[in-house]
């Protein structure tokens, strides 16, 4: 294998990550950009790696160790998050530096026993703990949720740096290693992604997470997926703000999916009559649209409108699909509407209303279901509740 090189992103501080090009499918999230796992080692008087990387990428993130110090040298392990994109690699790692400390929360300890089963030298911190490496010290914050009840933060005082684990992540495969090295356009749609796909129904965790970093003196801020940011700190930290608050764009989105036609034609009027009332909108069809996706623009608009036609008696599997993964992410503040179409039963628009309406969601009018083909004045009366939804937002 070529010797990779580690990225040395503040004095002593590596970034000794993995790259993982090829990922398009993150457990059901679609990652067309790929992302990496990023791991950073600080060589200190003990040498102290802060997360690992997925198993298969374990070679590739030794080959960057090695750029640096042996492997074999590494004294502490922090771990601040369980999931397995980021503990992947530790029981090789402990294989060759069996007497390192693994330091992480209560619930992560639990978690890596119950899924290593090793026993492994642990250190649990508490949230307010710090630990003293040399030169500095690190100290550690538990975000419970954000992603996992296992969830902590490092924090570097003497760096200025934050390694928050998940938490400001975004799935992107680069080279680069910088926020400033990329566009922002790209930065801000995958955080965006990111964050309403894996971190939205967490959005009063996030709010206390903020508080709880918002006294730090922070330059840099190195999350476990994608760039770090330094440039563009105070920019994404108020995304997440605006995020954890539920705030969103006036605008509106469209979902649906169709058997005949009839639900979809119902979707384009009902956009011809929001675009009259000076809305934006956007049109997801669910055939062709893949549903972590549309859960982006779900974050960023206020209006979601939900077209489905009547199948057995129930909801089109594919919006079926998609209501069940918007049921867990839970958006709030939401102004929602439904439509849909049935040849008998009718059902459908029915169930979407019980299920957004379980969301706390604002419903001011009464769905569309209409059957068969619509006539022209129900052609009229679909352009007329998008004017009346657009003049509402
Ligand atoms: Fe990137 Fe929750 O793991």
């Amino acid at each position: 294998m070529i010797n990779l090189k580690a990225v040395e992103i503040k004095p002593n501080v590596f970034w000794v990550g993995g790259i993982d090009w090829d990922i398009r499918n993150f457990h059901g999230y679609s990652t067309q950009r790929g992302t990496t796992y990023n791991a950073y080692l600080i060589k200190d008087r003990k040498i102290t790696l802060v997360d690992t990387v997925k198993h298969y990428l374990f070679d590739e993130m030794i080959s960057r160790i090695s750029d640096v110090v042996d492997p074999k040298k590494i004294e502490n392990i922090v771990s601040n998050h369980v999931e397995m994109d980021h503990s992947g690699s530790l029981p090789k790692l402990l294989e060759m530096a069996p007497d390192a400390t693994v330091i992480t929360s209560t619930r992560g300890e639990k978690g890596l026993r119950r899924h290593f089963k090793k026993d492994w030298n642990f250190k649990v911190v508490q949230s307010g703990d710090t630990l003293d490496i040399g030169n500095r010290t690190l100290h550690f914050v538990h975000i419970p949720m954000v992603h996992w009840p296992d969830s902590m933060v490092t924090y570097s005082p003497n760096d200025k740096l934050l390694l928050p684990n998940d938490a400001f992540g975004q799935h992107i495969a680069s080279s680069e290693r910088f926020d400033d090295e990329l566009d922002w356009g790209i930065l801000r749609e995958e955080a965006a992604k990111y964050y309403a796909n894996i971190v939205m129904p967490f959005g009063d965790q996030v709010k206390k997470a903020l508080s709880a970093i918002k006294p730090l003196d922070i330059d840099m801020i190195a999350p476990s997926h994608g760039v770090i940011w330094r440039s563009n700190i105070s920019k994404i930290v108020e995304e997440y703000s605006k995020w954890a608050n539920y705030e969103s764009k006036k605008k509106a989105l469209i979902v649906y999916d169709s058997m005949w036609g009839t639900t979809e034609r119902m979707a384009y009027e009902i956009a011809k009559g929001l675009t009259e009332s000076g809305i934006n909108v956007k049109i997801s069809n669910l055939k062709t649209n893949h549903i972590s996706d549309i859960i982006t623009d779900v974050l960023d608009s206020k209006l979601i409108l939900l077209g489905s036609p009547t199948l057995n008696n129930g909801i089109l599997p594919t919006m079926g699909g998609f209501l069940t993964y918007l049921k867990g992410l839970r958006p709030k503040k939401k102004i929602g509407f439904v439509f849909g179409s049935y040849g008998w039963g009718g059902q459908a628009v029915g169930e979407i209303e019980k299920i957004i309406g379980e969301l706390s969601w604002d419903i001011p009018y009464e769905n569309i279901n209409l059957n068969y083909i619509p006539d022209e004045q129900e052609i009229l009366n679909l352009r007329k509740i998008g004017n009346k939804l657009g003049k509402y937002l």
